[in-house]
């Protein structure tokens, strides 16, 4: 059976931006930038996307179009057939499906807000209709209409189904967000938000660089879809004459205007109706928008239906992203059939979101500390992997259909996934542990010297990484 792949140039550009615009724009985003400083955790995930978010998806999808398979079979079968590699991309598999079920849970969110704009149904008080609507067996329910539709594209396969519906969802967003940022800027207090935003708060930035540092490395992961393996896929469907490098940053580019368009909307709405900002959690959007259609009458109830529906749709490219990957590895690695592995997957899917939607403390759990975890992560992984399991091949790989520009940084970049990225997210991974699990940041003594919790942390994770790159050096590797 020859692989599909995608069916016009822009194809591909399109279903990864669909897959990296959704949720994690519009709910996540304003969720995290709200709990961690506003216009401090703005600035550090702007940097992160740059230094790391953009050679972390060109490390994916040179894995993905030079293995043409999933993930799992992608570390395996260009490992030379390593089991651990093999396990590893497994790891990314199950990742997966854990964010896909409490994605769903918010995708059903979305699903009932806009069956509730018709109604006006949260019109009365938008704040208690987010409480009351947030979790339980209704929230199980809409996560499954949400789930089904899901499951639906994915069965249709790449070119009917991703690629087709990607196509139309993104240009309505973009145009959407513009149009209610505009007439939020029209409210009284909206600037307040916008500072919020948008000033650079430096000193806050100072004080808590370490405190919101996994967050910012965890979103930016999560919006870029990278750390999962969804990009490793979606590349294994892409032909040798696309530029990498260019997709790479169009997409990330893309994906980030999107984000910083509902932090334009979010923020000045939230301030213009005296909401609280930080208490917001991940009600703010529906709080923040769901209060500005509520003043607007029949007005509202319209914009309402579009609005909820415009970002489901965004939501779905991204969701349908996520299936994907378990349903390849299925169907490429245990030779079920399309249809089956769907059916399986979906199964699986409903029991996690049923665990998400039945209680507040696992969503939060999968939806914030397991992502800010596991997708820093599985990128760390598939850049060691690239960086010196991969070495020239992967070089060679970035280069095919890149531009002069692109190829000029070929060397650079290998470099850069290959030791300092790795080092940064092993950082940050067990920074956000240790505060996990509770231990305390207090200096530390080790063999007598005081050093600071943050670089006996850095120490560990420049070992790791040492240890990781001697143990996988092959001839191959360039450096
Ligand atoms: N990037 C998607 C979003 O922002 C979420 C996602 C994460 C999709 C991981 C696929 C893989 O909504």
């Amino acid at each position: 059976m020859t692989r599909e792949t995608w069916k016009t140039q822009v194809g591909f550009i399109l279903a990864a931006v669909g897959s990296a615009v959704g949720l994690g724009n519009v709910w996540r985003f304003p969720w995290m930038t709200a709990n961690n400083g506003g216009s401090a955790f703005l600035l550090l995930y702007l940097c992160i996307i740059v230094l790391v978010g953009v050679p972390g998806l060109l490390g994916a999808f040179v894995i993905g179009r030079r293995s043409k398979r999933n993930p799992v079979g992608a570390l395996r079968s260009l490992s030379g057939g390593s089991r651990l590699w093999g396990a590893f991309g497994l790891l990314a598999v199950c990742t997966t499906v854990l964010l896909v079920s409490f994605y769903t849970v918010v995708g059903g969110w979305f699903v009932r807000y806009t069956a509730a704009s018709i109604t006006g149904g949260y019109f009365a008080d938008p704040g208690a209709y987010f409480g009351s609507v947030n979790y339980g067996l209704p929230a199980f329910g809409f996560a499954l209409l949400f789930l089904a539709a899901t499951a639906v594209i994915v069965y249709g396969g790449v070119e009917r189904g991703i690629e087709r519906a990607t196509k139309l969802m993104m240009p309505a967003i973009v145009v959407f967000l513009i149009a209610l940022i505009a007439w939020t800027f029209t409210r009284p207090g909206s600037m307040d938000g916008l500072t919020f935003f948008l000033s650079p708060d430096l000193a806050y930035l100072r004080t808590h660089f370490l405190d919101i540092l996994p967050a910012a490395v965890g979103q930016a992961m999560f919006t870029l879809s990278v750390g999962t393996g969804t990009m490793i896929t979606y590349a294994s469907y892409l032909g040798e004459e696309r530029s990498l490098p260019f997709d790479a940053t169009t997409i990330a580019v893309l994906n980030t205007a999107v984000g910083v368009l509902a932090g334009l909307l979010v923020f000045p709405l939230l301030f213009s109706f005296g909401l609280d900002v930080g208490s917001g959690g991940p009600g703010a959007i529906f709080v923040s928008v769901a209060s500005a259609f509520s003043t607007l009458g029949l007005f509202g109830r319209v914009l309402g239906v579009v609005f909820f529906a415009v970002v489901l749709l965004a939501a779905l490219s991204s969701s349908i992203s996520m299936l994907e990957i378990p349903v390849a590895y299925l169907v490429d690695e245990r030779d079920f059939s399309r249809g089956r592995a769907t059916g399986v997957m979906a199964g699986v899917v409903a029991v996690g979101a049923a665990v998400c939607a039945l209680d507040a403390s696992v969503f939060s759990l999968f939806a914030d500390t397991l992502v800010n975890l596991l997708m820093p992560t599985g990128l760390a992984g598939f850049l060691l992997f690239v960086g010196w399991v991969l070495g020239k091949n992967a070089l060679s790989e970035y280069e095919a259909g890149a531009g002069p520009l692109g190829r000029a940084l070929g060397s650079p970049w290998l470099l850069f996934v290959g030791v300092p990225i790795p080092i940064f997210l092993l950082f940050t991974v067990i920074s956000r542990l240790l505060s996990t699990l509770g231990v305390s940041a207090a200096p530390l003594s080790v063999l007598g010297v005081t050093v600071a919790s943050s670089t006996a942390v850095l120490a560990a994770a420049v070992v790791l990484t040492v240890i990781a790159v001697l143990g996988l050096r092959r001839p191959d590797s360039v450096f």
